[in-house]
């Protein structure tokens, strides 16, 4: 058979012939009948090299509280042939939003009745035929609420011949001039001074922009302590707390965290009960929701014990010291306590008995070295689904002048709510 029919495909075949014909004219003939061969000369009009590139993709997420902003570099070296278009498999949740790139054509979005995504780059015909191409693409993930984890858009070549790529991730407060911001916590108020000031200086990574839901004086009545609360009263939950479990319990309760707390589990529904060493503050505590009050000095007691009666289906302590492990031998079965403070001391006295004889759950709870989207995470809950109404009652307003005074009552432990400061 001649080189040029070999590579023909038969469509139809006629009549086979049994001896070995002759072919004329694209027709087989010979004794036998003729045997006919149509074939798709399509792919035969031209003499294309097959394309083969390599491609590097660097890219580049910016994570802020409702959007991934992504940018890929797209670098492809064409080690053979002239590509008209390439396709580039999109995975993941997002839009591209821009292409651009020296010698690029167009580039368009195509969906397959499959799911399957590309962003097909589409190059114009040149005479003198490109080696490398370099692109950029800029590509948004809308987010609802800032997730735990992500998975990331990606951007990768459909038929590789080599692939190589990286993804880095920053987690960047988008701000503008003007902008709200609320900081909590890393090292201001420790070794950075200016929680006081009108004007401070602080590392973009410590900022969260002021969520929609709070104005900045809701922001601040609320402040670490509201921080402190929340994230304690979610780790309650997280470890299957429930309203139906049973009554809550919080120490320190007239305090900033302890204040907080008990509005907070009141308004989600919860039996609370607050441990106060203020007589006189039980009215306070009422009205923020508190059902029961337990005097300071009744969680005092019980520490030479192993065991105490089963009361709480969990609990806030703010206080630390041998009250936090008498609260934690007083859950009841499978309970937590979630553990933020030591106004009452550092240590305890403690056994394994609560653990494992009725398996409760002690769980440490911290608002200042956490990383700044769980921050961002709990402020944008206390502005939503877990915002307060009760916010102007906890707090007493100060003036710089009256704000020594102010530390004195919380360093005797006589602070009831929040102090407000105003700098004006
Ligand atoms: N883990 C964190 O990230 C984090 C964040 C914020 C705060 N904290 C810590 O949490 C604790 C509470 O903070 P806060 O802002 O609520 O403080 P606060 O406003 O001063 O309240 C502390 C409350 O503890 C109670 N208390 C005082 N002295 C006590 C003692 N000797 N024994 C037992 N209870 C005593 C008092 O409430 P009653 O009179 O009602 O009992 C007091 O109002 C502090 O230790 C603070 O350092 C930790």
């Amino acid at each position: 058979m001649p080189a040029s029919i070999r590579s023909l495909r038969p469509l139809r075949q006629v009549a086979p012939t049994r001896v070995a014909p002759e072919m004329m004219n694209g027709q087989w003939v010979g004794n036998s009948g003729p045997l006919v061969i149509e074939a798709d000369l399509k792919g035969l009009r031209e003499d294309k090299e097959k394309v083969l590139y390599a491609t590097a993709v660097q890219h580049s997420i910016r994570a802020t509280q409702d959007k991934l902003s992504h940018s890929f570099v797209l670098k492809l070296d064409i080690l053979q042939g002239e590509p008209k278009e390439i396709p580039l498999t999109l995975s993941g949740a997002g839009e591209i939003r821009q292409v651009t790139g020296a010698g690029l054509l167009d580039w368009s979005i195509r969906q397959e009745t499959n799911g399957a995504r590309f962003l097909v780059l589409r190059f114009p015909k040149t005479d003198k035929p490109f080696t490398q191409f370099v692109a950029t693409v800029t590509a948004e993930t809308e987010l609802k609420e800032l997730p735990a984890t992500v998975t990331p858009l990606t951007l990768a070549p459909a038929q590789p011949a080599l692939f190589h790529g990286y993804v880095k991730v920053e987690a960047v407060p988008e701000l503008a001039v003007g902008d709200e911001v609320i900081v909590t916590g890393y090292d201001l108020g420790m070794n950075t001074a200016g929680g006081f000031a009108q004007y401070i200086r602080v590392p973009a990574a410590w900022v969260i922009r002021r969520p929609a839901g709070l104005s900045l004086r809701e922001a601040m009545l609320l402040g670490t302590a509201g921080l402190t609360a929340g994230l304690c009263v979610d780790k309650l939950e997280q470890a299957g707390l429930t309203p139906a479990a049973g009554p809550v319990l919080v120490t320190g309760a007239s305090g900033g965290v302890g204040s907080i707390a008990v509005a907070l589990l009141a308004s989600l529904g919860y039996d609370v009960a607050a441990s106060t060493g203020k007589a006189e503050q039980g009215e306070f505590l009422r009205q923020l929701g508190a059902r029961q009050i337990v005097p300071r000095s009744e969680l005092q007691e019980g520490s030479e014990k192993a065991l105490l009666k089963e009361r709480w289906a969990g609990a806030v302590d703010t206080v630390g010291g041998d009250i936090l492990f008498n609260v934690v031998k007083s859950l009841r079965y499978g309970g937590s306590a979630a553990c933020c403070g030591l106004t009452a001391g550092m240590g305890f006295k403690g056994s394994v008995a609560p653990f494992i004889l009725r398996g409760v759950n002690l769980l440490g709870v911290d608002s200042v070295e956490l990383p700044l989207v769980v921050k961002a995470s709990m402020w944008d809950k206390l502005s939503l689904q877990w915002k307060l109404g009760s916010l102007e009652s906890l707090a007493e307003e100060v003036t710089l002048e009256q704000l020594p005074a102010a530390i004195e009552q919380i360093l005797a432990g006589r602070m009831v709510g929040r102090v407000l400061v105003r700098l004006d």
